[in-house]
């Protein structure tokens, strides 16, 4: 590191288990860039934006709770973060900030690499922001959707967004679809036992995703597996997500298979 070294990080609270900082410099080191990658632990997203200004940081990662209200802090924001009214990555461009989201497509391309999305009907479990991302390109790729949530008001407030039915989540056992779609953080550690759709609403020819990757193999996961279906876990969005903000920041692609690689590590040795 000298003096010309680019700087990037991540803004979020809390941020204590971000696994992005090892996984963005495995792929600064792996292409062989002078760039570092750090955990910027904030509240205050208005001065964090400042201070990226004020010291040129290149690119910044944004994550919870910061994902809607760093949009109107930005110059430009591009349309499908607009849309999905989330930005989880900032490129700084010659001093202009410009906003992206790329957990959707982190997400999609997971999903593709099991499956196709287009005419397959789909239900999401959960009305957050990763549902609201998630549900935006999936649409967008001519998926069918239903959504399915805990809370009415705030399902039928995204499932009228998606323009797609909303179902109670004690209705889930009732349909019958291609994909399923989890994006709540039941299962998630340290609630490992946990699962948000009983193991009798799973059918064996449901591709099965769950955008929890901490444990790797979720009891959504497992139970699925056990059963026969195809299953998506979420280290693949994570990773996705995570190279496509690599190439918005350096043009390049980015190394994926190493950035697999050490997460997966770090998640094992924290397992
Ligand atoms: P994110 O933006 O990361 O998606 P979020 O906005 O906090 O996170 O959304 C969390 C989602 O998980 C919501 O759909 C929430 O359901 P409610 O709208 O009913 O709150 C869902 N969720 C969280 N914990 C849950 C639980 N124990 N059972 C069912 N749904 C849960």
């Amino acid at each position: 590191m000298d003096q010309h070294t680019d700087i990037y990080g991540v803004i979020g609270h809390p941020l204590t288990h971000s696994l992005s900082p090892i996984m963005q410099n495995a792929a600064f080191v792996e292409k062989g860039l002078n760039a570092i990658y750090l955990a910027f632990d904030t509240e205050n997203v208005e001065d964090a934006l400042k201070g990226m200004r004020a010291l040129g940081l290149k690119g910044m990662s944004v994550t919870i709770p910061h994902k809607s209200s760093v949009i109107p802090l930005l110059d430009q924001v591009d349309d499908p973060a607009k849309q999905i009214g989330a930005v989880n990555t900032i490129v700084n461009d010659r001093g202009r900030l410009i906003g992206y989201n790329t957990d959707a497509f982190g997400a999609l391309e997971a999903l593709k690499e099991k499956t196709q999305v287009f005419g397959k009907t789909c239900l999401i479990l959960g009305a957050g922001g990763a549902a609201r991302a998630i549900g935006y390109i999936l649409k967008k790729q001519g998926a069918d959707l239903t959504l399915a949530n805990r809370s009415r008001v705030r399902g039928e407030e995204l499932a009228n967004f998606l323009e797609c039915p909303f179902i109670p989540l004690e209705k889930v056992a009732d349909v019958q679809v291609d994909l399923l779609i989890q994006t709540t953080s039941v299962g998630m550690y340290p609630n490992n036992n946990e699962s948000i759709v009983p193991s009798d609403a799973l059918n064996p020819v449901t591709v099965v995703m769950d955008i929890v990757y901490n444990p790797i193999e979720t009891k959504l996961l497992t139970t699925a597996k056990d059963l026969g279906c195809v299953t998506v876990n979420g280290l693949g969005m994570f990773i996705r997500q995570g190279a496509e903000q690599f190439k918005l920041w350096t043009g390049l692609e980015a190394p994926f298979e190493t950035m697999r690689s050490v997460v997966e590590e770090a998640l094992r040795k924290a397992e």
